[in-house]
């Protein structure tokens, strides 16, 4: 194995040569509940903030909610069988917390348990390992209309929530997930308010960030307590952020947003302690006063294995009078105390989504949690595009989409050979879903799934991720 300090050849990403991943890698495709389970109202299924969200006016594309989606509640057997069709080796979903307990607190709900015993047998019974997210957005909404995450308290109630599922699926889940991305729970939900719930207030980003990670810490704390064979870990979303020139004002605007986006969340997690820059910055927005003594301790209980998704890179630089681009997830407040740093881009090819392709980014990135923060096993638990795709035929060829995947397979084998103890991949997603405040508009599936009849259709990127399962590795081209 390579020095894991030493940065690879990154613009030599292995281009059409075959690659073989180490033996028992695990390949897997990924989605959430609230994305693609319907059934919002069934089963003993209450609200969470994502349900009214979505329902109030003006706040997801063309008023799209996740009332039906994918109606997986429903065709859940039919969707494994698929996936074992595919080979899949593992299975990423999230459990809906509002199902299993409704209104957030007190006992949980039968129904709602039973629908994942049955997904967790359903997998087992196909050889389909279960991985299993405990919070991937949607808070039940009376913990929100307590307080939602800026309140203490819901952390206390995210890991009784832990500890009650874990009595019931710990006898058969081994990988356990906390937190899906607490950077867009926190800083797109109390800040920008591009998602649920909605809120825009820097403080309480900021809070809500502390306290998503207190509630992990303590859920890590119950489950292992449960389950101490469990695998336990969280998933954060990581970016590397590039300055746009050699300015020093430039790389000091890098600095803050790789703080925000980055090291908000990874220096707590697996350091216990917030990093001094960073509280600088936020010097005007809070005095972390939220913070008590011992927290960052549970925040930072060992865990066994760290989940990455990876989607793009953000280029940076210094402030310009009147000069700030604004897509949704970039406005006011969703970068508190940074509001003005500019995000550049370079003019290399997007996704539907907007963001840059940059496959590179991602060795990047895994280098750098494992030079940095962790010698831990590293699973990406996200990684995938939105294309526009068109069914010609019953078929949708999507080699924009098998591109985007075979460039970042590519760069994780990279990261492997560079040293970086990577053991999983987690395509997302499984099939095309409800994207949030993109609603349906946005496709980010192998799998095809026609709303109006339901019916799934595997593109050619599935496929084609089939083969590399099975063949645990690339072809050449
Ligand atoms: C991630 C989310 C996932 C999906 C992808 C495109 O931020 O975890 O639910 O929306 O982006």
């Amino acid at each position: 194995m390579s020095d894991p300090s030493r940065p690879p050849a990154v613009g030599l990403l292995d281009q059409g040569a075959e690659l073989t991943f180490p033996p028992g890698f695990l390949w897997g495709a990924a989605t959430a509940a609230y994305q693609i389970e319907g059934a919002a109202t069934e089963g003993g299924r209450t609200p969470s903030i994502w349900d009214t969200f979505s329902h109030t006016p003006g706040r997801t594309v063309a008023g799209h909610t996740g009332d039906v989606a994918c109606d997986h509640y429903h065709r859940m057997p039919d969707d494994v069988r698929l996936m074992a069709e595919l080979g899949l080796a593992s299975y990423r979903f999230s459990v809906s917390w509002p199902r299993v307990q409704p209104g957030g607190r007190g006992a949980a709900n039968p129904e709602g348990l039973d629908f994942y015993r049955r997904l967790v047998d359903e997998l087992l019974g196909h050889g389909i390992e279960p991985w299993l997210t405990l919070y991937h957005w949607d808070l039940p909404q009376p913990l929100e209309d307590a307080g939602g995450w800026p309140a203490r308290d819901t952390a206390a109630r995210f890991a009784d929530y832990a500890q009650l599922v874990a009595d019931a699926l710990g006898d058969r889940v081994r990988y356990w997930t906390t937190l899906n991305e607490p950077w867009c729970s926190a800083f797109l939900g109390y800040g920008s308010g591009a998602h649920a719930p909605g809120r825009t207030d820097a403080a309480d980003a900021v809070r809500a960030g502390h306290h998503l990670m207190l509630g992990h810490g303590l859920a890590v704390q119950a489950l292992r307590a449960a389950r101490p064979a469990a695998r336990l870990g969280v998933t954060v979303n990581l970016y590397p952020v590039t300055p746009a020139s050699d300015a020093p004002a430039d790389a000091d605007a890098a600095r803050r947003i790789d703080a925000l986006a980055n090291r908000f969340f990874l220096d707590p997690l697996l350091r216990g302690a917030y990093p001094e820059d960073l509280r600088a910055d936020l010097a005007a927005v809070t005095d972390f006063g939220h913070v008590r003594d011992g927290d960052l301790e549970t925040v930072s209980t060992p865990l066994d294995l760290v989940g990455v998704n990876y989607y793009s890179r953000h280029v940076v630089a210094a402030p310009v009078d009147g000069e700030q681009p604004e897509p949704y997830w970039r406005a006011p407040t969703c970068w508190p105390g940074s509001e003005d740093v500019r995000f550049v881009t370079r003019g290399v090819p997007v996704t539907d989504m907007g963001w840059e392709i940059d496959a590179p980014g991602l060795v990047e990135t895994l280098l750098r949690v494992r030079r940095e923060y962790t010698d831990l096993p590293l699973y990406v638990t996200e990684n995938g595009s939105a294309f526009v795709d068109a069914v010609v035929d019953g078929r949708v060829d999507d080699a924009d989409r098998l591109a985007y995947f075979d460039a970042h397979l590519r760069a994780a084998h990279a990261a492997i050979d560079a040293g970086v103890p990577l053991r999983g991949y987690f395509a997302w997603s499984l099939m095309d879903n409800f994207e949030w405040a993109w609603g349906y508009t946005k496709r980010f599936g192998m799998v095809h799934v026609d709303y109006d009849t339901q019916a799934r259709i595997p593109k050619s990127s599935a496929r084609w991720y089939a083969e590399v399962i099975r063949r645990n590795g690339l072809a050449a081209q």
